[in-house]
């Protein structure tokens, strides 16, 4: 039993997946066998968020930044992701659960990105919970390329720059059809948003922890989510107003 506030559940949790090198190097492994183990939380905690009835997660799996990276480790991450990918599906399919991309196709190796996009086809009908795979995505790549299309909508005179709000500049982004993140979760101690939803974390609650990513698994998660239903969210306004309000 996790005990939470079925009230007070968060619409759409997002997790930076972070730690796990430093999982393997304190095992004397390589680090590839750091970002084997995460595996398993991700499989944990999408079964978790299924469970509790959480209906959108996004996981942070490769930023545009982690290109940088030693080749063979790239290489590795890559080979694990389709792997992964690959075996999750019946398992995905079966409880219902929608997986999307977000980030920039182009770059991907063609291998893996055909193994995404089947996945995102298979599951396109499912909403029992969406899985949001954040994969060579940047936060600020993404900012701009929905600023290049909406300068090419003026261009093409479908658009005025007088119609551009908050809400239409968002529609312009991957997140176009789903709700800011309540929570985002980042294992391993680092404070910090790494080019990660810049735009929709504007009033999400943080919560680090100094849990290693491959050792965060459905006790963790729930006890995020237990974190986040203690906090008091005010999107500006006075505790007084909050506690108020109806
Ligand atoms: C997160 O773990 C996985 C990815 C970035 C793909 P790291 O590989 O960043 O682990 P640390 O930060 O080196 O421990
Ligand atoms: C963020 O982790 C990216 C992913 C989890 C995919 P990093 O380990 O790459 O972040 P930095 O470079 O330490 O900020
Ligand atoms: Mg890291």
């Amino acid at each position: 039993m996790h005990r939470l506030d079925p009230q007070k559940l968060p619409r759409h949790v997002a997790v930076i997946m972070d730690g796990n090198g430093r999982w393997a190097q304190k095992r004397l492994l390589n680090r590839v066998a750091g970002h084997e183990a995460g595996a398993e939380s991700v499989r944990a905690v999408v079964r978790s968020c299924r469970e509790i009835g959480i209906p959108y997660l996004t996981l942070y799996a490769f930023s545009k930044e982690n290109w940088q990276r030693p080749r063979t480790e790239v290489e590795a991450l890559w080979r694990l992701l389709k792997r992964f990918i690959r075996s999750e599906l019946p398992e995905l399919m079966e409880r219902e659960i929608r997986v999307c991309h977000l980030g920039d196709a182009e770059g991907i190796p063609e291998d893996v990105l055909r193994e995404v996009q089947n996945a995102v086809a298979q599951t396109a009908s499912f909403r029992a919970l969406t899985v949001n795979l954040a994969l060579n995505y940047g936060g600020r790549h993404e900012i701009v390329r929905a600023a290049r299309l909406l300068m090419e909508a003026v261009h093409h005179g479908t658009r005025r720059p007088e119609d551009l709000t908050p809400e239409l500049f968002a529609t312009y982004l991957f997140t176009a059809d789903i709700p800011d993140p309540d929570l985002l979760i980042r294992t391993s101690g680092e404070c910090r948003i790494s080019n990660f939803l810049l735009w929709q974390l504007a009033y999400t609650e943080l919560y680090i922890t100094e849990t290693l990513w491959p050792d965060f698994r459905e006790e963790q998660f729930i006890e995020a989510v237990r974190e986040y239903q203690r906090r008091e969210r005010r999107f500006g306004k006075t505790g007084e107003q909050i506690r108020c309000e109806p």
